[in-house]
C-alpha cells in the first residue's frame, strides 16, 4: 500500500539533507561518478541554509579531509550548493613538492567561487578525485589563477593561486559546474591508482 505524504519544500529538504550529513559518521561516503548530482551545476549559495548551518557544514567538510583528500565540493556529499573547501598540508617528499609546486595551502572556504586563468602557463600532472575512486589520469591545468569567492561568513575575497593550490581550486570549482577531472584528462593516461604506483609514480613517491 502506498502512503501519501506531503513532500517538503525544496529548501526544507536541503536543510534536512545537511542535518543528516552532519549526523553521519566521518569520513563520509563520497558520491561516485555516475550519480547525476555530480553532473548538475550546483546552485549558487544565497542563504538556502539557516543561520549557523552553513558554518557547521563547512567545518564538517574540513573534518572530512585529513588523510582522505585536499578538497571537497558539496555536491560530492549530496548537497547541490556551490560550496567547497580546500586544505593541503602538502605532506609529500620535497622532490615531489618541488616538481608539482605543491606548497601548503591553509584552510580555504569557497562559496560561489569563480576561477579565472592568469597567464598562459599550463602544468600537466596526475590527478585523482574522491568521486572517481581507484583511478588517476594526467590533467593539464592553468598554473596560475585568480580565485574570487565568499568565505563562510559571506565576506568576498580574491587571491592569486599558483601550482598545486591553483590545481585544487580549479578541480573543486569544476565540481560546482558539474565537471569532473576526467572531462579534462588525457584519455591515454588513465590508470588505476595501483598501476600508477606500480608503473608511473616517480621513484621517490614509492616506498
Ligand atoms: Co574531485
Amino acid at each position: 500500500m502506498r502512503i501519501e505524504h506531503k513532500p517538503a519544500t525544496g529548501g526544507d529538504e536541503l536543510v534536512e539533507r545537511v542535518h543528516a550529513l552532519l549526523a553521519a559518521p566521518r569520513p563520509w561516503s563520497v558520491t561516485q561518478v555516475g550519480d547525476p548530482v555530480l553532473r548538475r551545476p550546483a546552485q549558487p549559495y544565497d542563504g538556502q541554509l539557516p543561520d549557523g548551518l552553513l558554518r557547521k557544514l563547512l567545518d564538517a567538510m574540513f573534518l572530512h579531509l585529513p588523510g582522505v583528500g585536499v578538497g571537497l565540493a558539496a555536491p560530492q556529499v549530496g548537497i547541490p550548493l556551490a560550496l567547497a573547501v580546500i586544505e593541503d598540508p602538502a605532506d609529500v617528499p620535497p622532490e615531489i613538492a618541488a616538481e608539482r609546486e605543491r606548497v601548503r595551502q591553509p584552510p580555504l572556504e569557497l562559496v560561489n567561487p569563480v576561477v579565472t586563468p592568469l597567464g598562459s602557463r599550463y602544468h600537466a600532472f596526475y590527478e585523482g578525485c574522491l568521486s572517481v575512486e581507484g583511478l588517476t589520469a594526467v590533467v593539464p591545468r592553468h598554473a596560475e589563477v585568480r580565485l574570487s569567492a565568499l568565505d563562510g561568513s559571506g565576506h568576498a575575497y580574491e587571491m592569486e593561486l599558483s601550482g598545486w593550490p591553483a590545481r585544487i581550486a580549479q578541480h573543486e570549482t569544476d565540481h560546482l559546474k558539474g565537471m569532473l577531472y576526467l572531462d579534462r584528462a588525457e584519455p591515454r593516461s588513465l590508470s588505476t591508482t595501483a598501476n600508477y604506483e606500480r608503473f608511473w609514480a616517480p621513484p621517490q613517491a614509492q616506498g
